[in-house]
């Protein structure tokens, strides 16, 4: 992708989660998690279409043949030749979250060069260590969390008790937060989207410092092109639960123990990465309603401008 090409597709492309975000957020509170993923998916598959690009989904709902038809990890989307990219979707990070009606949910989608984004295949999990510029440079997922602590603390000229690490609430991380909890820091339990805790891990004002625990490797790789845009570092280690992910690690050629960086992850050199709320979260909107009009609250940020906007948009209600 050119990088002209990439600055007229960045705008075109938050329609794409504004599309998803508006269909997914009709059935915020509703108790429905498969609504929430058909509207969305279905709405953001017909935005994709309209799109002039040749992508091809990396990164999406699971593979073809299963119970959502569209946004599948193969399926070629967009409506023209060129350019050729790979595309990584959620259409709701927080599928759950929208339908039990809690705050936090988004809708995200990032665009690269082709053959650039990682395919996690059936990894379902990997360990995560997500922190924005400054910090970039000293952590090191080998390392006990007290030491990236207080790394990060250095890093950001600050105590480690200044910082607040964002961890999803699952007993899993009951190890990791008593480290943290042990080393000083402020934890703050997310019940899930991870992908805008470490987003938010890189902007300015968000008060959030760290992204820490095991999460969603499709997650890790939306993660790793919001990182790369905003000049944050996320490192993964793949997380096995079983012998397919186990080969599937050893076809692709990723030992086990290996660390990930967000440029192993994203190697394009031209990312654009959106994110629209669906639910309030942190920074991040979700989707308003009144009588006279809709808004919604997007952020866009482009890896070879590094060029962060945010964008709110009012849809006047007709009649
Ligand atoms: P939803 O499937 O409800 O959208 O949840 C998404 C998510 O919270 C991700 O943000 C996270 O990476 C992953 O699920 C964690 O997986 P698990 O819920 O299995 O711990």
């Amino acid at each position: 992708m050119s990088e002209l090409v990439g600055r007229t597709i960045a705008l075109e492309l938050v329609r794409v989660t504004e599309a998803a975000a508006l269909a997914a957020s009709r059935w915020t509170g509703r108790g429905d998690k498969e609504s929430v993923e058909r509207v969305a998916t279905s709405a953001m598959h017909t935005m994709l279409q309209r799109i002039a690009m040749k992508g091809t989904v990396v990164i999406g709902r699971g593979n073809k043949g299963e119970k959502i038809p569209w946004l599948y990890v193969g399926e070629q989307v967009g409506a023209a030749e060129r350019p050729a990219l790979d595309v990584a979707v959620e259409p709701v990070d927080g599928i759950r979250l929208t339908a039990e009606g809690w705050p936090g949910a988004v809708s995200l989608a990032a665009w690269a060069e082709q053959g650039t984004l990682f395919n996690p295949g059936p990894l379902r999990y990997m360990e995560k260590l997500a922190v924005g510029p400054e910090a970039r440079d000293v952590v090191d997922l080998n390392a006990p969390v007290a030491e990236n602590l207080s790394r990060i603390a250095q890093a950001k000229r600050c105590a480690v008790s200044d910082l607040t690490i964002m961890v999803l609430d699952r007993p899993r991380h009951i190890p990791l937060i008593a480290e943290a909890r042990a080393a000083g820091a402020r934890i703050r339990l997310i019940r899930d989207g991870d992908v805008a805790a470490a987003l938010y891990t890189a902007l300015p004002n968000s008060g959030i410092d760290v992204l820490m625990g095991i999460g969603g490797a499709r997650e890790a790789v939306l993660s790793a092109c919001a990182l790369c845009c905003l000049g944050g570092e996320i490192l993964c280690r793949p997380y096995v639960r079983d012998d397919v992910e186990r080969q599937y690690l050893e076809r692709i050629q990723v030992a086990e123990d290996q660390v990930l960086s967000s440029v192993d992850l994203a190697r394009g050199e031209d990312i654009v990465f959106v994110a629209t709320g669906v639910t309030d979260g942190e920074i991040l909107k979700g989707v308003k309603y009144s009588s006279t009009c809709t808004q919604l609250h997007s952020v866009v940020a482009c890896s070879a401008t590094k060029t962060l906007r945010t964008i709110y948009t009012t849809i006047q209600a007709v009649g």
